[in-house]
């Protein structure tokens, strides 16, 4: 009997060491699957049982009890322990320095371009237009031929841009989202104002950009007139400009209108005697205009005899740098933190 009660006490003792030298949960699985399965040489010892008187059996299994009571408290004091050592490892590499300073993000400001595109066309929503947005990339159905510019026309030459291929190309101005408009409308009238990106071979220097923006113009209906352009304009450009300037209509030529003119506002800088920033004429020119050629009229399928139109096309470059005062037009596309904070209005 002694040597069994030796015996137990050699096996949990060697247990109990075993656990003892576990270093993490891997060693702790060991153990338990190799020193505490059924067949392992503790759970072995319960053969014994059969060899034994009763009073035998009792002291035996009393032992063999607390033998394993005793391993199952240490089994779990060593979890516990480990899993404690784990979580304050864990914690010491998340360490968080509160005090240290945090990154500042400036936001920065609307790019006057948008600014100027958002006040152009609350103006003209204002007077009941809708807003279309045409593709930037446009066949050339649409961007030369719908604007009663054919293949040979002289006027494509200083348009002749960047094309994709053959028939689709960077649209060269938003004039062709007017062409998208009548179809679109099959013969009813409205009136729309079309704002985006257009392209172009240019210099790139202050004053010229191969990407620019324009807002495009269009109304149609029974009986529009000259008078209505000029009036529609005169409201526009004294609500972007302001009340006190004098706007200006001047012949010109467009494939797409007829008559057409160009549109000129009283300088700002001298209120018309002459400067450099009008070239001493007293005048800047802002815009192109004119009634909506009949044959613009005939392929979006409206009779000319019935109805009329004017368009218009605004560049926004010039626009916002006459409003803001920008001397370059590359400020306006570079995303220099320093130049688009300085227009900052707290709309986010
Ligand atoms: N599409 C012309 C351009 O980019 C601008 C323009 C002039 C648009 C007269 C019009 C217009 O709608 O009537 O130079």
């Amino acid at each position: 009997m002694d040597d069994l009660l030796k015996k137990i006490a050699e096996i949990k003792e060697m247990i109990i060491s075993a656990i003892n030298a576990s270093k993490d949960e891997n060693d702790i699985r060991a153990v338990k699957e190799n020193l505490l399965s059924k067949k392992s040489e503790f759970s072995a010892l319960g053969r014994y049982f059969r060899e034994l008187s009763v009073e035998e059996r009792i002291e035996f299994g009393q032992a063999l009890n607390v033998a394993k009571e005793d391993i199952a408290n240490r089994l779990s004091e060593k979890e516990k322990a480990l899993l404690e050592a784990l979580a304050e490892k864990k914690l010491k590499k998340e360490r968080l320095d509160v005090t240290l300073p945090g990154y500042r993000y400036e936001d920065g400001g609307i790019n006057p371009l948008l600014e100027v595109q958002d006040e152009i066309l609350s103006i003209f929503v204002s007077m009941g237009y809708e807003v279309y947005e045409g593709p930037d990339i446009e066949s050339d159905y649409y961007n030369f031929e719908r604007m009663n510019i054919p293949f040979d026309h002289p006027a494509r030459e200083m348009q002749d841009s960047f094309y994709l291929d053959k028939t689709t190309l960077m649209r060269s101005h938003t004039s062709p989202a007017q062409a998208r408009m009548m179809d679109m409308k099959k013969g009813e009238p409205f009136r729309v104002v079309c704002p985006g990106k257009c392209f172009r071979r240019d210099d790139d220097d202050a004053m010229h950009s191969h990407q620019f923006m324009q807002i495009e113009g269009l109304v149609i209906d029974r009986g529009i007139s000259l008078a209505d352009l000029k009036g529609t304009l005169e409201l526009f450009l004294k609500k972007l400009f302001g009340e006190k300037r004098e706007i200006r209509l001047r012949g010109s030529y467009f494939p797409f209108t007829e008559p057409s003119v160009e549109v000129d506002i009283s300088c700002a800088e001298c209120g018309g005697k002459g400067c450099s920033i009008c070239k001493n004429t007293g005048f800047i020119e802002v815009l192109g205009a004119g009634m909506v050629h009949p044959n613009v009229l005939k392929m979006g399928g409206y009779d000319p005899n019935v109805y009329s139109g004017f368009a218009f096309g605004v560049g926004l470059d010039r626009i916002a740098m006459l409003k803001y005062g920008i001397s370059d037009i590359r400020d306006l596309y570079t995303n220099d933190h320093r130049f688009v904070k300085q227009f900052k209005k707290g709309r986010f």
